[in-house]
C-alpha cells in the first residue's frame, strides 16, 4: 500500500491528512463527514464562522456541489490551478455543514499537485481542507512545518516531490455577484482571471466587502512584529530583503536576491518561519522586511505581509 493509498483509507474511515498542494500544504478531511470537518476545526483553532475550501479531482465532482454560471465555466478551464472559485451552493450537494459556516455559497478548487489530485481521487469524495497551519499563523510550505505543529495530534502527513512550489494561497475569485470579485490574491492575477473571463473584474474592499475571513487582518502572523517596506533596520530587528536591499543586521535573509518575485512568493513562508523563530530564541524585537514591488504576484505578497504584519 502506498501512503496516498493508506492516505485515502483513513480520509474515508473520517481521519485527517496534511497533503501537499503546489500553494500550501492542506488539513484535509471527507467533505462529506459532518464529525471529520468538525476535527478540523479543532485542531486549527478556527472560528467555526469562517468556511473551508471543498477540493476536487475532477469537473463532474465540482459540478455535484457548485452551480457553474458562465463565468464559471470559463474560469474552470484553467483547473487544475491554483484558483479557487466561489459559486452558488448546488441545491443537491452533499458537503458538511459546517465546511460552508452557513453561507448559501461555496468555494471549491482544484490542486494541481499530482499527490493532491491522486489523494482526492482514491479517497472518492471531495476534501475539505483550509491551510495546515494553526489559525492566524504563517501557512505551512514544507512537511517539517505541519509536522511542528501538528507532529502530535492524529494527523498523517504526506510528503513528496516540489511540494508547495508557489508558496502562496489560491487565488480566490467570487462568482456569485455581478461582477466577478478577487477575494484573494494569488498567482492567478487580475490580469490573467480578465484575460479568461473577457471582462473586467474588482477586487474586494477589504473593510466592506468581508466575504472571505481570509481577509480579516489577523492572519499569518508571526509571534513577533513585522515592519513593511523598510530602508533600514531599527536595533534589535532582523531583516528580510528583497532583490538589492541592504538590511544587514546580525542575522539576515533574503527572497530573492535576483529581485524575481515567483522565486520571493515561494521563499516567504518558510523564511519568516526561520526569522520568527529566530527572533522568538534570541529575544529580538521584530521582523523588518524591504519594499516589495506591488505588481503581479508582489501584489499577493504584499497582501499576505500586511496582514502578517496586522496592517
Ligand atoms: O491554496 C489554498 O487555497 C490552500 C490550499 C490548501 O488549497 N487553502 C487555503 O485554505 O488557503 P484556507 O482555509 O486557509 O483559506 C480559505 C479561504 C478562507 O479565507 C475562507 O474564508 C475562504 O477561503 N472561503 C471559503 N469558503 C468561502 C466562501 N463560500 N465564500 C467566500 N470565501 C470563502
Ligand atoms: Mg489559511
Amino acid at each position: 500500500m502506498t501512503d496516498v493509498d493508506e492516505a485515502a483509507k483513513i480520509i474515508r474511515a473520517g481521519g485527517v491528512v496534511a497533503f501537499p498542494t503546489e500553494t500550501v500544504y492542506g488539513l484535509g478531511c471527507d467533505a462529506t463527514n459532518e464529525e471529520a470537518t468538525s476535527k478540523i476545526f479543532d485542531i486549527k483553532g478556527r472560528p467555526s464562522f469562517n468556511p473551508l475550501i471543498v477540493h476536487v479531482s475532477s469537473i463532474e465532482q465540482a459540478r455535484s456541489i457548485g452551480e457553474f454560471n458562465d463565468n464559471v465555466l470559463k474560469l474552470t478551464s484553467i483547473w487544475p490551478a491554483p484558483l479557487t472559485i466561489v459559486m452558488n451552493l448546488n441545491p443537491t450537494a452533499n458537503i458538511a455543514k459546517s465546511v460552508l459556516a452557513g453561507l448559501g455559497s461555496v468555494a471549491i478548487r482544484m490542486p494541481a499537485h499530482p499527490i493532491a489530485l491522486e489523494l482526492i481521487t482514491k479517497s472518492s469524495c471531495p476534501i475539505a481542507a483550509p491551510s495546515a497551519n494553526p489559525s492566524g499563523y504563517i501557512s505551512a510550505t514544507e512537511m517539517q512545518h505541519v509536522l511542528m505543529h501538528f507532529g502530535d495530534q492524529q494527523v498523517f502527513i504526506l510528503g513528496g516531490d516540489k511540494v508547495c512550489q508557489y508558496g502562496l494561497e489560491s487565488t480566490i475569485i467570487d462568482t456569485t455577484g455581478e461582477v466577478p470579485t478577487i477575494l484573494r490574491y494569488g498567482f492567478i492575477t487580475p490580469l490573467v482571471l480578465e484575460s479568461i473571463l473577457g471582462k473586467k473584474v474588482k477586487v474586494a474592499d477589504s473593510i466592506m466587502q468581508i466575504k472571505a475571513p481570509g481577509m480579516l487582518n489577523k492572519h499569518y502572523s508571526p509571534r513577533v512584529p513585522l515592519r513593511l517596506n523598510s530602508e533600514f533596520l531599527n536595533k534589535g530587528e532582523i531583516g528580510l530583503n528583497f532583490g538589492q536591499s541592504k538590511l544587514n543586521g546580525q542575522y539576515s535573509l533574503n527572497l530573492s536576491e535576483k529581485g524575481d518575485l515567483i522565486e520571493a512568493a515561494s521563499n516567504l513562508y518558510s523564511m519568516m518561519r526561520i526569522l520568527d523563530n529566530y527572533a522568538v530564541d534570541n529575544r529580538m524585537q521584530g521582523i523588518a522586511i524591504a519594499k516589495i514591488p506591488n505588481e503581479f504576484i508582489g501584489l499577493a505578497i504584499n497582501d499576505r505581509i500586511k496582514r502578517a504584519a496586522n496592517l
